[in-house]
């Protein structure tokens, strides 16, 4: 294992927002096309050099996770349902052709990686440790085909809120420009293909004043799938409605919480359905849920030819859903789900 440089960080917990901050180390293991994972080490947190002909760099062979870690107001340190990033990442990783990471590997690297940067944990009112997992292929190819070699790594860093401005009701574009996906595309993988290919709708709708552009099902224009970095729900009335997994959107471990917390806590009647646009105009309350964005609502929603202002501000449906989260997540409201996975600081 390489020298850890051991220096205090600065940083000014009060000024956190959703972007990097580099930590003391990160995670790194490596393996060849049809071996197995060697054990991976800790390593000061840094450049990485790969082959311009790098499978990752050429044909996009790559495949992340975001999951957050929190100092609880038990004075604990815990990771909110790691397990489930872990099995997402098997499936993203099967559908790119790179050689699958066990779940309890990933927890491994995942947990030594908190407890080594344990001390960029924002305390809990302040913010949480983003945990990036990510998985490349880093061997040199030309053709199109699956890379020789692979790379896992694990990085953190302290942030806040995901949009500017704390927890603005958000204004989002319903986009028949583009689609995010495609049915049997890699729409349900947490592929990095993805994310690129969304820049250039959330370059343009971020141009024009929204903050965040809504895909449709590219087979019918109508149904909703989700944002370019969260799911969606809709209250209307005692109904909470979100789209139904269908191999376009991704599974997103803070939906399936938002549903559970919804059916259990708050006793919404929650519907895994087909979500038109017009479900979506006519909304009582509509927010978006993500582990970025926690659960953001939105306020404005614009297409080509219609406009809904559904709130100035967060839905009394949407607070309390938001709020029960964040407080399991931070141990001031019981774990009743058990989803909470703590790491012990030796
Ligand atoms: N949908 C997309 C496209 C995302 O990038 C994310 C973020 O990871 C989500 C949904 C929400 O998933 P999760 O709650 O697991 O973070
Ligand atoms: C997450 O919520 O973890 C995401 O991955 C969204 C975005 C930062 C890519």
């Amino acid at each position: 294992m390489t020298e850890i440089e051991t220096v205090e960080p600065a940083i000014d917990w009060d000024s956190l927002t959703f972007s990097l901050t580099p930590a003391r180390s990160m995670y790194l293991a490596t393996c060849e096309r049809g071996g197995e994972w060697e054990k991976g080490s800790l390593v000061p947190y840094g450049n990485i050099e790969f082959s311009p002909a790098a499978g990752v760099l050429n044909y996009g062979q790559g495949v992340f996770e975001g999951t957050k870690a929190f100092k609880t107001e038990k004075d604990r340190i815990v990771l909110f349902r790691p397990e489930m990033n872990a099995q997402r990442m098997i499936q993203s990783a099967e559908r790119l052709c790179i050689p699958l990471i066990p779940e309890e590997s990933f927890l491994d690297a995942v947990e030594k990686t908190v407890r080594d940067n344990a001390d960029y944990i924002p305390p809990s009112d302040k913010g949480s440790l983003y945990v990036r997992p990510i998985v490349w292929g880093t061997g040199p190819v030309l053709g199109v085909h699956e890379a020789p070699s692979y790379m896992f790594v694990v990085f953190v860093s302290p942030v806040g809120p995901y949009f500017q401005g704390g927890i603005p009701c958000l204004h989002i574009k319903v986009t028949k420009l583009f689609h995010r996906a495609a049915q049997n595309g890699t729409g349900a993988a947490k592929a990095i293909g993805n994310y690129g290919a969304s820049l250039y709708p959330l370059k343009l709708a971020k141009d024009r004043g929204f903050n965040e552009v809504m895909y449709l099902n590219s087979n019918d224009q109508e149904m909703v799938e989700e944002l370019g970095a969260a799911n969606v729900f809709v209250l209307k009335g005692n109904k909470l409605l979100t789209p139904r997994l269908g191999g376009t959107i991704l599974p997103g471990v803070t939906r399936d919480s938002t549903i559970q917390i919804a059916r259990d806590i708050l006793d919404l009647d929650v519907q895994e359905t087909d979500v038109s646009v017009d479900d979506i105009l006519s909304a009582d309350e509509l927010f978006c849920a993500g582990t970025a964005v926690v659960i953001c609502p939105i306020g404005k929603v614009t297409t080509d030819d219609d406009y809904a202002e559904i709130s100035h501000e967060m839905g009394p449906v949407t607070k309390e859903l938001r709020e029960a989260l964040m407080d399991i997540q931070i141990e001031r409201r019981e774990d009743q789900f058990n989803w909470l996975y703590p790491i012990d600081i030796l």
